[in-house]
């Protein structure tokens, strides 16, 4: 098939890249002059595994073309995808603008039949909108098809989970058109679910908020751990193997962040009160997950009586591991808060210094390793749990501190590494302390 997909962002160019890899044409359109020239050259804009490889490889074949205009990126195509961003708008809501305009722009290059997909996370009834302004837009008579395709990858993931999908959702008001999209995944061999529009659409919302208020319950558990001195990474292990329930996203931690869940949470929120629906629960959900972030910063003020001039290392930038974004990254408000508190905050990611910088600026200093972020530190602050932290010689680092005391926002250390501590003191997320007897006085 020949398909167009517009916006080359973690989604747009994942998918792009999956269908390339799965035999079909694609052509990748994007507004950003600069991005499609640094994909013309191959080269992969955001940082995620395996993303660049598969890009070149079928950039190479043919398969997988990028280009900033409407009128070459969508001659002939059978498929439409739009994968523009939808972030959160000044009151909460979606902000649609980029999608309308996306409409707008691409009706006069239709041609009869086209199917015209979102991919886009959007609330219930945009398809209808998008239908309407396309309508007003092409220049012919035209018939144009809709339909809703939201999407479930993670970033960090995202290869893997385009071409490995625990399900894929069609929502279309026609058989036919249902057909065709499937049609379109069917090398993925993954199970297809066929509703309507507006339930695809609900669908990609409610599974979101779902998995945020599941993190936002075990954040929960985990305070209460540590107030009644029990242990959450036994808690979400005796919980999560019940089926019922599952061990995933049972993680205790500083809570959710990215470009997703706050911003879907939020909307979704939103969207319920507009219909007359009070979901509590989802206030809840958001409260707890605010509260969560500035954990870490409590536990240090609490620990150390003020911050005032003390120097803490952060561990992770990036809002998860695996990625360079940037986006709702719970460590830029514990930057703010530290700053707030007269802290000196260092900091180390593996690839997300570059996007750090621009949202926090000089706030920071930035370091290139762990070693170099923790010399004379007072504390370290774990905030992504990258496979790197994971994997340190957590004494190595302790000794070379001012003061041996991490604060493990992630609970990134196993059991037997923490059998291991001979100086300072941990604190991790729910779960007992491990201080250490003899450690140097701060
Ligand atoms: N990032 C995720 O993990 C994820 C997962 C599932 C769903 N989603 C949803 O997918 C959508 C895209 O998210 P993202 O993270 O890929 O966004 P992004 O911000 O990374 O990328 C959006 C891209 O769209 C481009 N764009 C904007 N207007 C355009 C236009 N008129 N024509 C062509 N390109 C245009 C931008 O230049 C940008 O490159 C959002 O609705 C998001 O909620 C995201």
């Amino acid at each position: 098939m020949k398909i167009s997909v517009l916006g080359t962002g973690y989604v747009g160019l994942s998918t792009g890249v999956c269908l390339a890899e799965i035999g079909h044409f694609v052509t990748c359109i994007d507004i950003n002059q600069h991005k499609i020239g640094q994909l013309c050259q191959g080269k992969s804009p955001i940082y995620e595994p395996f993303l660049e490889n598969l890009l070149l490889k079928n950039a190479d074949e043919g398969r997988l073309k990028f280009t900033s205009s409407y009128l070459n990126g969508l001659e002939g195509t059978d498929i439409i995808i739009l994968a523009v961003g939808t972030p959160q708008s000044e009151d909460g809501s979606a902000d649609l603008s980029y999608i309308m305009k996306c409409a707008k722009d691409i009706a006069p290059h239709l041609t009869d039949g086209v199917t015209v997909v979102i991919k886009s996370t959007v609330p219930v009834g945009t398809n209808e909108l998008v239908e309407k302004i396309i309508m007003s837009h092409c220049n012919n008579d035209i018939t144009i098809n809709m339909a809703s395709n939201p999407e479930f990858l993670r970033q960090g993931s995202a290869i893997n989970d385009t071409l490995h999908p625990d399900r894929i959702i069609i929502g279309a008001n026609s058989k036919k058109v249902a057909d065709k999209i499937e049609e379109m995944y069917l090398p993925l061999k993954a199970p297809i679910i066929k509703t309507s529009i507006r339930s695809a659409e609900l669908i990609k919302y409610a599974s979101n908020a779902f998995l945020a208020t599941k993190i936002s319950y075990i954040n929960q558990i985990a305070n209460l751990c540590e107030m009644v001195g029990a242990d959450v990474n036994d808690i979400a292990l005796g919980m999560g193997t019940d089926k019922r329930i599952g061990l995933s996203f049972l993680q205790a931690g500083i809570g959710y962040g990215g470009s997703c869940f706050p911003k879907d949470v939020k909307a979704l929120h939103l969207t319920a009160e507009k219909h007359g629906i009070q979901f509590s629960l989802l206030k809840e959900t958001m409260r707890i997950n605010d509260e969560q972030q500035e954990l870490l910063v409590k536990k240090a003020k609490k620990r150390f009586g003020s911050l005032k001039s003390k120097k803490i290392a952060l561990f992770g930038l990036s809002f998860k591991p695996n990625t360079d974004d940037m986006r709702e990254a719970p460590s830029i408000k514990i930057v703010r808060l530290l700053s707030n508190e007269g802290a000196n905050v260092v900091a180390y990611d593996p690839v997300a210094t570059h996007n750090a910088r621009e949202v926090l600026g000089n706030m920071i200093s930035y370091a290139n390793s762990p070693e170099e972020a923790i010399l004379d530190a007072d504390a370290v602050f774990i905030v992504t749990d990258w496979d790197e932290f994971k994997h340190l010689n957590i004494t190595n680092i302790l000794k070379k501190m001012r003061c041996p005391i991490i604060f493990d926002g992630r609970n990134c250390l196993d059991e037997s590494m923490l059998h291991l501590l001979e100086i300072g003191e941990y604190y991790p997320v729910g779960r007992p302390s491990v201080i250490f007897s003899n450690q140097k006085s701060d």
